[in-house]
């Protein structure tokens, strides 16, 4: 209970950069040059992204947000259920909107099922008190229809609606393919969107993110990002935001490589979006992989993430770094946790997905600003670390007092969780793991395993050095950089560790 107030407090206060921390200086030892220099390239390489989310590009949040415009998803997304939509929203000068989803009978977004038109109006209000960085806004809705893309489809939905609202629809006209049917109208009254299980919460959080990609300032991207949808899809209608989905490009400045992209611009709902076919790639977790931005969970929290994969002996580490701020400059804390893992098999209810059990046996803390450690020292006995000895920048190991009480982590902990792997339009690969349950709770149960997915992780080293790695040039830059690095690095980045699960963003919210 202390904890769920003195959190918020907390976390708007920051802390500048950490102390300098240079790497030891293995010149002296030529055998070892090479393992070390390869491991010096891969720290550098991941903690290089790390620092610098979004390869540098400059990124600048507009407060309030500009929404006008053409927004469309950059592939296929998949939401809870599961769910796989491609949307393309447009929002006009008169605070009007019409949002077109296009729903589809698989993880590809080749088979579309049906479409909804949704228009009505939008409002924007106030910085939100929720997510820093956002913005909250109402909206209120004049009509939504729906049309469906087969026959088949149009007797199973009208049929899910006829017996959620009886009488809806007309006796003797039941739905046709490709011809546009209300749920919605605010003039008549008529209303059966819960058939659907519909809501448009998404547009009650807004935050919108410019940026210039390769420093080039002819390529703008501009990224809209809407509120994020209850992982448990009964809870949908009722929830307000906390969180972010993958963000929509505004068709006019989008990433030039996004294909989906402009497949999605030209479709209406006559011709939805049929995105090019894909095979799923296998998952192959070996390797590091690092977040992409400074990542939004549910309520207050910011985080990056690091973890390594050993496929060898099937064991994990992960590094979390928290932050108070919406662009992950002010670290609060970081968690370095290790375990175990599960062969990954096909999903049976998550097309595309692959399932693994992460266990987590190993866990450090340390805590990076005064409120943190303050915060952790509060807690006696064995409930985390050694009791009131908690510093700034000191690291823990609270393995022995089986977790952190503070941080709502309790060891051994087990979580079931779902991943899929893709590459983007420069050939990386990206790896996407659950969404973590919107109700706070922790995935220790099969049957909580998300059904969606967070934002990817972007593969930042594989296995092995390829041998262009290792050669004396490439050698020599990349030591250079990476001994330049970490002098102005914070130690947390060489301290740290985390925990994959997530029981303690219960307590914190
Ligand atoms: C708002 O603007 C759009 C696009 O210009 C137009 O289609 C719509 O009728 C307008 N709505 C109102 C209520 O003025
Ligand atoms: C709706 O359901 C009722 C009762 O089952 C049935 O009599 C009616 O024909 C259905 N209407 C349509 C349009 O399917
Ligand atoms: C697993 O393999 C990795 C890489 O080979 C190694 O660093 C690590 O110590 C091993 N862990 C265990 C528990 O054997």
């Amino acid at each position: 209970l202390l904890v769920r107030y003195m959190f918020p407090a907390l976390l708007l206060h920051g802390l500048g950069e950490g102390s300098a921390l240079l790497h030891p200086d293995s010149r002296s030892h030529p055998r070892s040059l090479e393992k070390s220099a390869w491991r010096a390239f891969k720290e550098s390489q991941c903690h290089h992204m790390l620092k610098h989310l979004h390869n540098g590009a400059r990124i600048t949040v507009q407060m309030p947000p500009t929404i006008e415009g053409h927004w469309v998803s950059t592939g296929c997304e998949v939401r809870s259920g599961p769910e796989f939509i491609t949307r393309s929203y447009r929002f006009y000068h008169n605070n009007t909107f019409k949002a077109y989803q296009f729903y589809y009978g698989g993880n590809r977004c080749t088979n579309p099922t049906y479409t909804l038109v949704i228009r009505g109006k939008i409002r924007l209000r106030q910085a939100s008190w929720i997510i820093r960085g956002g913005t909250e806004a109402d909206y209120q809705l004049h009509h939504v229809q729906v049309i469906c893309h087969t026959e088949a489809v149009a007797e199973r939905l009208s049929q899910l609606v006829n017996r959620t609202c009886p009488g809806f629809i007309p006796a003797g006209s039941p739905w046709a393919q490709d011809v546009p049917h209300d749920l919605w109208r605010e003039d008549s009254g008529c209303e059966c969107t819960r058939a659907m299980n519909f809501a448009m919460h998404e547009l009650q959080l807004i935050r919108v993110e410019k940026q210039y990609l390769h420093h080039n300032l002819d390529h703008l991207v501009e990224e809209l990002f809407l509120g994020d949808i209850h992982t448990d899809a009964s809870q949908r209608m009722f929830y307000r935001p906390s969180s972010y989905q993958p963000p929509l490009q505004n068709a006019k400045n989008h990433d030039h490589t996004c294909i989906a992209c402009r497949i999605i611009y030209r479709s209406d709902e006559y011709h939805p979006p049929i995105l090019p076919p894909k095979a799923d790639l296998t998952i192959g977790l070996h390797g590091e992989w690092v977040s992409q931005r400074c990542e939004v969970r549910p309520e207050v929290l910011f985080l990056t993430r690091h973890f390594i994969f050993h496929d060898n002996n099937n064991t994990w580490e992960g590094h979390y770094y928290h932050y108070s701020d919406p662009i992950c400059k002010h670290p609060t804390f970081t968690i370095y946790a290790r375990g175990r893992y599960s062969r990954g098999v096909h999903s049976t209810r998550v097309m595309g997905g692959t399932e693994f059990v992460f266990k987590v046996n190993h866990m450090k803390v340390t805590p990076m600003d005064a409120a943190t450690a303050s915060l952790l020292n509060v807690f006696s006995g064995n409930e985390c670390g050694a009791e009131g000895s908690w510093q700034v920048g000191i690291q823990q190991d609270v393995t022995h007092t089986n977790g952190c009480v503070a941080l709502g982590i309790k060891l051994p902990h087990t979580e079931y969780e779902i991943f899929k792997m893709e590459q983007d339009a420069r050939g990386r690969y990206l790896l996407f793991n659950g969404q973590r349950p919107s109700d706070g709770s922790s995935p220790n149960r099969p049957e909580k395993r998300a059904t969606s997915y967070q934002m990817p992780l972007v593969q930042c080293a594989s296995s092995a050095p390829r041998p262009e790695d290792l050669t004396e040039e490439h050698r020599a830059h990349q030591y250079g950089s990476g001994a330049r690095q970490s002098s102005s690095f914070p130690t947390f980045l060489t301290a740290v560790a985390s925990l994959w699960t997530v029981p303690h963003w219960n307590v914190l919210r």
